[in-house]
């Protein structure tokens, strides 16, 4: 391997994912590449990295994660780090959502970003090293009945997330589950922020941070952590009440 660093990112439009991209940066004879399901947008986005190549890739497309992901690794001679950053948010209803939107939400939340997750993970296992974010959020941690659908799928991914990283411990590969709040992108465009909303450049700069450390879990800001600690333990009947 050269001495730059070798970035995947699955994911290859997501503002966040870009941003880390940017803040961790390939260096000299380092390498960015980008994978996503729309050839016109993928280039935009390759076109603000420099250097960086891009593949189709649809977290739909369920047989292709493996052959493609492998296929990335192979040309790239390996990555250091692969970001996994598929995520759609849909209307944040439960049961009065629209249907073919929710399952949209929890297939490529879940069944596509897990079968991506576990290729990625497996490509990372074969190389021996490497460290493997994946975009969870604080909607996960409990999941609110006001954002039922994208919580569920969310809260399924992160535990996949973890508890792989858990069975990779000590085989050079880790894995680092990030977990923002409200963050300011085109996901969120319209919607009235959260309290503790961040930018796209803030989960960067934290998890670009926590990758210099030997954290597996980020929170973005760092505040949440404390704030879903509080909501984590309330009783069901005083936390459906309150105005999440
Ligand atoms: N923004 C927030 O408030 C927030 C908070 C916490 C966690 N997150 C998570 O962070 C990640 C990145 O979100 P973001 O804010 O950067 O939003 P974004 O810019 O909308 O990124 C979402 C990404 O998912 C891709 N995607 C959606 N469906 C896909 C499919 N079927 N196949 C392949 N790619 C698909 C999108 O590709 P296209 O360009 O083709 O649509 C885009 O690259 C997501 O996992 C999101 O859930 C976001």
């Amino acid at each position: 391997m050269s001495d730059g660093r070798r970035v995947l990112l699955i994911g290859g439009t997501s503002e966040i994912g870009l941003a880390i991209v940017r803040r961790l940066g390939t260096g000299a004879g380092g390498r960015a590449v980008l994978l996503g399901r729309d050839p016109e947008r993928l280039a935009g986005a390759a076109a603000s990295i420099e250097g960086a190549e891009y593949e189709v890739l649809d977290a739909d497309a369920l047989d292709t994660h493996e052959p493609v992901i492998a296929r990335a690794f192979e040309r790239a001679g390996g990555f250091d780090v692969v970001v996994l950053a598929v995520g759609v948010l849909g209307g944040q209803a439960g049961l009065d959502a629209d249907t073919g939107e929710a399952i949209e939400v929890m297939r490529v939340g879940f069944l596509g970003s897990g079968s991506l997750l576990l290729a990625a993970l497996r490509a990372l296992r074969a190389q021996g090293r490497g460290t493997m974010i994946v975009l969870s959020s604080v909607a996960g941690e409990r999941v609110r009945a006001s954002n039922a659908i994208y919580g569920a799928a969310k809260a399924g991914l992160d535990a996949l997330a973890q508890s792989l990283g858990d069975s990779l411990a000590g085989t050079g590969v880790r894995v680092l589950v990030v977990r923002p709040g409200f963050v300011r992108t085109r996901m969120t465009a319209g919607l009235k922020p959260a309290p503790f909303a961040t930018s796209a450049e803030a989960v960067a700069e934290a998890t670009a941070g926590a990758l210099d450390g030997r954290a597996h879990t980020v929170w973005v800001p760092p505040a949440l952590r404390y704030v879903f600690a509080v909501l984590r333990h309330l009783p069901r009947p005083i936390y459906r009440r309150l105005p999440l």
